[in-house]
């Protein structure tokens, strides 16, 4: 059993000193990859900014018909155009995404117990090996990883499986902080749930803001890039993402405060401008308001 208890707490995170990155590439904790990897993370990853908008859309691999995804055909396709990266399950992207969209893909390969589980931790596995995942000209992989869970081990095996077949083939891995009903969202729970994640070969990780986030983006030796969660006010999200931005956050993988958004055109565009350009979240949600349909 490891004595955490006589563990000092960390509270050095050297904000005043940059990653390193190396040779001018733009990915933090990318330097030592291989050129197929890099080149990779460089398609997700835009070389001016070092940020992403990545378009989440894989809600309905556990929820279902998600409110504002009933139709992937319909909502997913124009806005592809406003964002670098999309994000969603095989099955979807197959059925619903035309094969000549441009943006790189971010494959979910893990499946999980849907939504009518109270715990889903404990049951996921491989939905679609690294062969497939090549078919579907993936540039990422993606798994949710149940840290502090039932299921943590299980998740870390599958998350271990899926880094070798992508470090086999040149493909990153993004490991996605999985938030158990029941558990607080705290700079703790993030500090350790991002690193542990990092630490077992996640090329990037998907987390949650929260208080204390500059820390968290310190202490994680690979890009982060922040989930949305559930809806909220426009002007509210898009100053969660300046905080995000702001505090270290590489980008966002953002579903819902995009898609349920009153013109989510509008919202994904103003999301890149934070993420992108530096604008404050003000600026960004003047840009929204003009933009939106009226
Ligand atoms: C979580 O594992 C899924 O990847 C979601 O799609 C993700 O949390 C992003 O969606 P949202 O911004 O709606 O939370």
């Amino acid at each position: 059993m490891a004595d955490s208890d006589g563990a000092r707490v960390a509270k050095d995170y050297h904000l005043d000193i940059a990653p390193p990155t190396g040779d001018g590439f733009a990915v933090k904790g990318a330097q030592h990859l291989e050129w197929g990897m890099k080149n990779r993370l460089a398609r997700m990853f835009d070389p001016v900014s070092g940020n992403t908008v990545m378009l989440a859309f894989d809600h309905g691999y556990i929820m279902g018909p998600t409110s504002g995804l009933e139709r992937l055909d319909v909502v997913i396709p124009p806005l592809a155009p406003h964002v670098n990266v999309l994000m969603g399950a095989r099955g979807a992207l197959r059925s619903c995404i035309p094969p000549t969209v441009q943006n790189p893909i971010c494959l979910r390969v893990g499946y999980d117990k849907s939504v009518l589980f109270d715990d889903m931790s404990d049951g996921g596995g491989l939905a679609c090996d690294i062969a497939g995942a090549i078919r579907m000209n993936a540039v990422c992989l993606a798994a949710q990883t149940f840290i502090g869970a039932a299921g943590e081990a299980n998740s870390l095996g599958l998350l271990a499986r899926i880094v070798d077949s992508g470090n086999a083939y040149g493909i990153p891995t993004m490991g996605v902080v999985a938030v158990g009903k029941d558990m607080a969202r705290t700079e703790k729970f993030f500090l350790l749930a991002t690193r542990i994640l990092a630490e077992n070969g996640a090329n990037v990780v998907k987390s949650y803001y929260c208080d204390g986030f500059e820390h968290v983006t310190a202490a994680c030796p690979v890009p982060i890039v922040i989930a949305g969660g559930k809806k909220l006010p426009e002007a509210d999200a898009l100053q969660m993402a300046y905080r995000a931005i702001s505090e270290g956050a590489h980008g966002v993988d953002m579903g819902r405060n995009i898609f349920q958004a009153a013109d989510p055109g509008a919202m994904a565009q103003a999301v890149g401008l934070v993420v992108h350009s530096g604008y404050t979240a003000a600026a960004a949600y003047e840009f929204y308001q003009d933009t939106a349909a009226k």
